[in-house]
């Protein structure tokens, strides 16, 4: 299949484009580990920005901090507009609401089922939300193409069919960001391509802002408006797919190499 890019256009002029994530001087350690270090990037509304680097460097934390489920050291972060760390916990909720998470592992309630599990976002606000939860629960399983699991349990689906649902529930409260966090590492070259192109789909048709957290070049390819790779604690080096793949970095060429050819076989 051959892919398509993000109708945004790769390299996404921001002129004009209200920032919805800003990330300034961000520091974040556990001990003497230090994770972020001086960490600072702006993403626009609408964009799609992959984050890369090498596992265990930061991309997890960083994604926590943006919905303040952990608290940075240092630096500030304004989310849709808001300084996280000037939040009481009733704003913070308020905050996260907004914003979709999509958890490495689907993060599905093994005891629940798949309606009861799309449902349970909505157990405190309905937030944006007109008409039932049951009428949301079948409009997201459709978006996703999965209304037929609406009784099944997650041990019922395959990889693939549960981060589906991931993605689903993430999109409940119609978010105006959605953070990815490695959406298509675990699956097969196929399913890859489809999670892939699920997320440009949702995209186009929500108009969120994503941030993408990956290792999948050929998501990166697909998706990225902006790739960041963090290294060291900062944003190393940002630009679009082309740029980052022609850059003469050693490191970012070898990450952008290596994992190439680990996806191929
Ligand atoms: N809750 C925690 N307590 C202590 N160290 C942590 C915690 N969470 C993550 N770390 C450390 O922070 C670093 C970055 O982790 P993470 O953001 O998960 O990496 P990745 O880039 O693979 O997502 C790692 O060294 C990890 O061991
Ligand atoms: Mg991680």
């Amino acid at each position: 299949m051959e892919a398509q890019t993000n109708n945004n256009g790769p390299g996404m002029d921001t002129t004009g484009l209200k920032p919805v994530i800003e990330i300034e001087h961000l520091k974040k350690a556990f001990g003497s580990n230090v994770v972020l270090r001086d960490f600072n990037l702006t993403i626009y509304a609408g964009q799609n920005m992959v984050v890369m680097g090498k596992s265990g460097i930061g991309k997890t934390i960083l994604i926590k901090c943006i919905i303040g489920l952990i608290k940075p050291d240092g630096g500030t972060l304004r989310v849709l507009g808001q300084d996280i760390s000037k939040l009481n916990h009733r704003e913070l909720d308020e905050l996260r609401m907004r914003i979709g998470f999509v958890f490495q592992s689907s993060a599905l309630y093994d005891s629940m089922t798949i309606r009861e599990n799309l449902a349970f976002p909505l157990r405190r606000s309905h937030g944006k939300i007109t008409g039932t939860i049951e009428e949301r629960v079948r409009e997201v399983l459709g978006n996703v193409g999965l209304e037929n699991t609406i009784d099944l349990m997650p041990s019922e689906l395959s990889g693939g069919m549960r981060k589906r649902i991931g993605i689903a529930r993430s999109l409940m409260l119609m978010p105006e960001i959605v953070l990815y966090d490695e959406p298509t590492t675990g699956l097969d070259p196929i399913t890859s391509d489809e999670i892939t192109h699920l997320i440009m789909d949702l995209q186009q048709k929500y108009k969120t802002t994503s941030v993408i957290i990956t290792h999948d070049v050929e998501l990166a390819r697909i998706a990225a408006n902006q790739i960041v790779f963090l290294k060291d604690g900062i944003a190393y080096q940002q630009g679009t797919y082309d740029e980052m793949v022609k850059t003469s970095d050693p490191d970012l060429k070898r990450f952008f190499k290596k994992t190439k050819d680990t996806q191929n076989g």
